[in-house]
């Protein structure tokens, strides 16, 4: 290769890895404002979050139902851990299950998970987000498996955010509008 041609792709190269790098701080300041971390670092449900398992999956799972024994999901490990996060998913599985909820397997997520929001993103935010998470350190960290409703859950699990509570009071003497 002449020298000409060797400072260029060296130029090219070094170039692409800046916008990378852009891309990946771009994607880590969305996560920050997006509140991932909110659900998918371990014990950040219950405001003590465990600095080792960033974004690493939550062992506290979310109820999502009104019964005795609620059903509950477990916000996933994000890291790149091919055997308990993200590290099989390619980025356009990420990227598609970031903006519309649909897992690498066809499944649409709880809107606990809330891509219905997400879903107003732009595709290069959702990009920048994927190259993020893939930029993480993996951590091996299995959460434990969703439990449909009326099954006993043998992990802990926090009930926020999806019910609707009439007050008797309220349901006889006044018209409620529901959303
Ligand atoms: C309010 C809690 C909450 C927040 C905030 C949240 N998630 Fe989630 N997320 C979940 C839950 C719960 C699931 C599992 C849903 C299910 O299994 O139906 C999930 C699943 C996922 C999955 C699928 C992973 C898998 O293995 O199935 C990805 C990817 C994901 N979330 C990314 C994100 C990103 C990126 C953000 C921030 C931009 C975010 N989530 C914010 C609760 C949350």
């Amino acid at each position: 290769m002449k020298p000409l041609s060797i400072a260029l792709t060296m130029i090219v190269t070094l170039a692409a890895h800046a916008e990378d790098a852009q891309q990946i701080e771009r994607g880590r300041y969305l996560v920050d404002l997006l509140s991932c971390a909110a659900c998918h670092t371990d014990g950040q449900l219950l405001s003590e979050p465990r600095a080792d398992r960033y974004l690493a999956g939550s062992s506290i799972g979310i109820a999502y139902s009104n019964h005795d024994k609620p059903g509950v999901v477990f916000p996933a490990n994000l890291t790149p851990d091919p055997d308990t996060g993200l590290g099989r998913w390619s980025a356009a599985e990420i990227t598609k299950n970031i903006q519309y909820g649909i897992d690498r397997h066809g499944r649409q997520q709880l809107p606990i998970m809330p891509w219905p929001g997400y879903a107003h993103m732009q595709q290069e935010d959702a990009e920048a987000i994927t190259a993020y998470l893939m930029s993480l350190p993996p951590v091996k960290h299995a959460v434990p498996t969703n439990v449909a409703p009326n099954t006993p859950s043998s992990a802990p699990y926090v009930r926020y955010g999806v019910y609707v509570f009439f007050p008797k009071t309220a349901i006889e003497g006044e018209t409620i509008t529901t959303p």
